[in-house]
């Protein structure tokens, strides 16, 4: 991606465009750090070009400062409705305008406010939408795509946005901005490159990069020692073993506990309760949860919390064979607590329950998982936001707030008892799947009966949103990385 930069003298030679974001009820020039002459300059052009700020417009010129070739005012539509969603579309506009018009180093003027956030947030999360905009995964194509080569994104400062406070918010947004990535690469890999094991190596590496985490990676003979019928269940009809991932962050003196789980299943076929085989292939995405995980304790490490955070990534693939689970099997869950198989498809809560039960003995005070756990939930918010279930609710309700606020929306389920009469057995203790109906929250209520006591829990079923299958208001198709901004500065919240 673009390397960022703050732009703040003439450059030696002129940028390639200059991209300024504008409402159509704000002034593009006068928030901006220019000097009274290039001021007057840019708004006689403003008159020339007349660009209305509305949604979808966009509108060139020739730069009348020396700054620049060319300079480019973007529409966003009225400010007092303007959201992260329609601010990611026009940064996402300006990176297909820049790249058609093979402009390399580019300007970006974004004095505009995000409706709801206050100054300072609404500046840090459009400098980490402009910083993520051009994102594109293209490792296995030999020509890569265009993007790559827009090589310098020229922050504009603010008035009266000093050196020292744009480059602090720089710093902030390149921090959030690796791992957003690194959850976004790790989702997009083919289940091919990416089987538990490849998982599990990622993440090793990964921490070897960093400062303050430790991996210790479970294999299957620990996961028989621990007894982990779920996670040992689902991955018995694949080639491929599982792994169970531990990534830990001890400070000195923690303030807090926490436990991510995240699921990782790099492939669902469905198993024996197959998947239709039109558009299978997305389900290489069914490990996002575990690629938020990661990319929450790599910013976790590099902001150096002191909280204890504990990372937990039970990785499988769910594959169909003679060696596989069968509807009707029943297996033993590290808990104790026997599961009949009802449909194999619904293998992503066998194996959080093992990873949910493991999590007690890290005396948490807080446990969240993240799972694209349900088509269900898809039925119910589609794209827009993540289902979020759990038994407290004040930490729900803290991260639905958060996620309005940065722009990762999350939006309460109901987990009512009743729900777990859903998934009665005949034969076990309780069976991995309901009927039709409610098929997100029997999911949640399922995982609930695997949570430690007494600990905080909440899970989000990010199966809408953790990936597009399209571009969609201006996330790029595939991974989206959801989650990662949304739990880091929830931790980051916890010391406040
Ligand atoms: N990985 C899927 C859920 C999913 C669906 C993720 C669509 C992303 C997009 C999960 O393992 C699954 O297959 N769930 C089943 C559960 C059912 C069999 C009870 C589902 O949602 O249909
Ligand atoms: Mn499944
Ligand atoms: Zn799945």
């Amino acid at each position: 991606m673009a390397d960022l930069y703050q732009f703040r003298e003439a450059p030696e030679e002129p940028l390639d465009c200059i991209y300024i974001l504008m409402c159509a009820d704000t002034d593009p020039v006068g928030g901006l750090e220019f000097s009274a002459k290039e001021k007057k300059a840019l708004r006689a052009k403003l008159t020339a070009l007349a660009p209305r700020g509305e949604e979808g417009e966009i509108i060139s010129g020739e730069c009348p400062l020396d700054l620049a070739r060319r300079v480019t005012f973007v529409g966003l539509g009225e400010e007092r409705s303007l959201t992260h969603a329609n601010l990611r579309e026009a940064l996402s506009r300006v990176m297909r305008q820049s790249t058609k018009n093979r402009e390399y180093q580019i300007g970006l003027g974004i004095p505009v406010r995000i409706n709801g956030l206050s100054e300072a947030d609404s500046r840090f999360f459009a400098l980490l939408e402009a910083s993520v905009s051009d994102y594109t995964y293209d490792h296995f194509k030999s020509k890569k795509n265009e993007f790559e080569k827009i090589d310098g994104l020229h922050i504009l400062p603010l008035a009266k946005e000093s050196e020292e406070v744009l480059e602090a918010r720089l710093q902030r947004v390149r921090l959030m901005r690796t791992s957003q990535q690194l959850t976004r690469d790790l989702g997009n890999r083919p289940a091919n490159d990416l089987p538990p094991e490849a998982l599990a190596m990622a993440i090793k590496g990964m921490a070897d990069e960093v400062k303050g985490l430790r991996v210790t990676i479970l294999g299957i003979k620990e996961l028989q020692k621990e007894k982990m019928g779920g996670i040992l269940g689902v991955s018995q009809g694949s080639v491929q073993e599982p792994r169970l991932v531990v990534i830990e962050h001890r400070p000195k003196k923690p303030k807090k506990s926490v436990v991510l789980v995240g699921k990782g299943v790099t492939f669902d076929s469905g198993g024996i309760s197959i998947k239709p085989s039109a558009g299978m292939g997305w389900m290489k995405y069914d490990m996002c949860g575990a690629a938020t995980v990661v990319g929450v304790m790599r910013a976790v490490a590099d902001l150096d919390l002191p909280i204890k955070v504990v990372g937990l990534v039970p990785a499988v693939e769910n594959m169909p064979s003679g060696t596989a689970i069968k509807p009707g099997d029943v297996i033993t869950t590290a808990s104790g607590k026997t599961v009949e198989v009802d449909n194999t498809d619904a293998e992503g809560r066998l194996i959080l329950a093992d990873a949910l039960h493991y999590s007690a003995r890290f005396n948490p005070d807080i446990v969240i998982d993240v799972a694209t756990l349900t088509g269900a939930c898809v039925v119910a918010l589609g794209h827009e936001a993540a289902g979020i279930m759990g038994n407290d609710d004040e930490l729900i309700e803290s991260l639905r707030k958060l996620g309005e606020q940065v722009g990762e929306r999350v939006w309460p389920l109901p987990l009512y008892k009743e729900y777990v009469s859903y998934l009665k057995s005949d034969w076990a203790d309780i069976k991995n799947a309901g009927s039709r109906w409610g098929g997100a929250v029997t999911a949640g209520a399922f995982l609930q009966q695997f949570v430690p006591d007494k600990v905080a829990w909440a899970h989000l079923d990010i199966a809408g949103v953790a990936y597009h299958e399209k571009e969609h208001n201006g996330f790029p198709k595939g991974a989206s990385g959801f989650g990662v901004v949304l739990l880091s500065t929830y931790l980051e919240n916890l010391l406040k």
